[in-house]
């Protein structure tokens, strides 16, 4: 991060115009040295920001005055103010209308900007006189709104007024992701969470500007997403879970609740559902899925259990053209991942054969396919996404015949790991996973031979065997996930751990704000009073 002289304006060129009607040039040149001007150290912003520069002047201010403005020819543009109004409100305790653009003497503008395309980057100016976001896609905007929020006091996370000067220091960001898939993996099968539960964790994902959901949707313990063609699925496979809980499931209307909740935050949704193996819940529901015909008891041990689709039996392919189409349906993203992984009941030649008909029944659905790294042993289409979690000649595998990667390697990325010894929760099968083995570590060089272009991104997952309750997963998440969506955002470049861990520290008191569970691992130096 370039942290540049004191600078007076910060305007590019071409956008003067639009800026000056923000409010920005005229008072950004009318703040003269009325005060002694100390720049102010630069905001602790995860993830860190492509560029940030400290313009210098007197800070912008929240006030009873302010408003939010928009300009952007996208409708999703209006959304994302009235989002950030909403949100500015509730700590502020001020009006903050949204209001049509160059209406308001200030403002904070969410505006087009055509001078620099990206799916998700954005700029970010702060002037005493406006606030001003550009971004050329609604992506880039929502994006926008999470920087402006960690730029505010962690008070302004509260939910009730709270009186605190509501100030930001003048600045300029310019900003744009690493990589594009940056995700995070929920498994809400071997212990169910409600739909409310999986929203919040959606709103966790979206301050650290994660933009991938992925949903294990069914396991041998559970399946969690109803199923009309098939309602046994749900209402049978789905009536327990680990430990002999009473388990649950998504209805349809709950499951795209989800994914509208998760779209205003622009996270797309990659549903799950596993197979050949992790199927136990799915035959216990339908007999005519065993290949004996007989339907397993219900399962609801911790570890995992051979078990496999029936390869052979027709309506083996009936079934997964029934569920995969009415996920189809249900989900506007293009992805559908089938898993694929730990198919230990399945011959080789069996797993082959399947899936290269899902394979084909996915295409036929009009959606691409993902899968563990296990389908790289399989024949695969050229542009499948394919999910690396342990071993990497599986994924080279996938390579070689095409397929993007997304890291997810258990020793750095998998929030089921305990962090050290003393972690109550989880498990420690791929070590220890403390905060900073977390954050240090590269998807562009981890698995040998695999580089940059051919990484989509990284991912993080929480398997939840050992994970019961929505305070866990929290705890799980919290502090691993910003430094996983750092990696997957920011520049290697300038990035080290300890400064990143500094800068981690500052973001406690935000997350008690929201109520938000975290781990006080030892390696980060919080300076904030335990308050949960
Ligand atoms: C996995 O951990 N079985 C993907």
């Amino acid at each position: 991060m370039h942290h540049g002289p004191r600078r007076r304006s910060v305007l590019l060129a071409g956008t003067a115009g639009l800026a000056t009607a923000a409010g920005l040039t005229s008072t950004a040149a009318a703040a003269p040295a009325r005060t002694t001007p100390v720049a102010p150290p630069p905001p602790a912003l995860i993830p860190r920001p492509r560029t940030l520069e400290m313009t210098g002047g007197r800070p912008f201010e929240i006030t009873a005055h302010t408003a939010v403005a928009v300009r952007h020819r996208a409708p999703e543009a209006r959304r994302t103010a009235e989002y950030l109004a909403t949100w500015l409100r509730r700590a502020t305790g001020h009006a903050v209308p949204v209001v049509a653009f160059g209406t308001a003497p200030h403002a904070i503008t969410l505006a087009g900007d055509d001078e620099t395309p990206s799916a998700e980057g954005y700029r970010l100016d702060v002037t005493h006189g406006g606030v001003l976001l550009r971004a050329t896609e609604p992506a880039g905007l929502f994006h926008a709104t999470q920087t402006l929020r960690q730029l505010l006091p962690a008070a302004a996370e509260s939910a009730t007024p709270q009186a605190s000067p509501w100030t930001i220091a003048p600045l300029h960001i310019e900003d744009a992701p690493r990589f594009p898939w940056r995700g995070a993996m929920l498994d809400v099968a071997r212990h169910f969470f409600t739909a409310e539960e999986v929203k919040r964790y959606v709103d966790i994902l979206a301050m650290y500007k994660i933009n991938r959901l992925h949903l294990h949707l069914s396991d041998s313990q559970g399946w969690r997403l109803e199923i009309k063609s098939w309602p046994r699925l749900a209402t049978y496979g789905g009536s327990t879970e680990v430990g002999g809980g009473t388990g649950g499931y998504f209805t349809q209307r709950e499951y795209a609740d989800i994914v509208r909740h998760a779209a205003e935050r622009h996270i797309m949704v990659i549903p799950e559902i596993d197979m050949p193996a992790h199927v136990n819940a799915a035959k216990a529901s339908y007999a005519e899925l065993a290949c004996d015909g007989v339907a397993p008891p219900l399962y609801t041990g911790e570890t995992g259990i051979p078990v496999s689709l029936c390869i052979d039996k027709d309506i083996t392919y009936r079934f997964i053209g029934d569920v995969l189409g009415e996920l189809a349906d249900l989900t506007p993203g293009p992805y559908l991942h089938i898993g694929g992984d730990e198919a230990l009941a399945t011959p080789p030649e069996d797993y082959r054969t399947f899936i290269g008909r899902v394979r084909q029944t996915v295409h036929g659905l009009g959606k691409q396919m993902i899968g563990w790294e296990e389908v790289g042993l399989a024949e695969i289409a050229s542009g499948t996404v394919v999910q690396f979690w342990a071993d990497a000649k599986k994924a080279q595998g996938a390579l070689a015949q095409g397929a993007e990667l997304v890291l997810s390697p258990s020793k750095k990325a998998y929030f089921d790991m305990k962090y050290d010894a003393d972690t109550p929760y989880g498990h420690d099968w791929a070590g220890y996973t403390d905060v900073q083995d977390g954050y240090t570590w590269d998807p562009a060089t981890y698995i040998p031979g695999v580089g940059e272009d051919q990484v989509l991104g990284a991912e993080s997952a929480l398997w939840t065997e050992r994970v019961k309750t929505f305070d866990e997963v929290q705890y799980m998440t919290l502090p691993r996930l910003p430094g996983l969506a750092e990696i997957g955002w920011s520049p290697v470049d300038g990035r080290t751990w300890e400064e990143y861990r500094v800068r981690l520290a500052t973001h406690a008191p935000r997350w008690s704000g929201l109520g938000w569970q975290y781990h006080r691992s030892v390696e980060v130096p919080w300076g904030d009073p335990v308050t949960r």
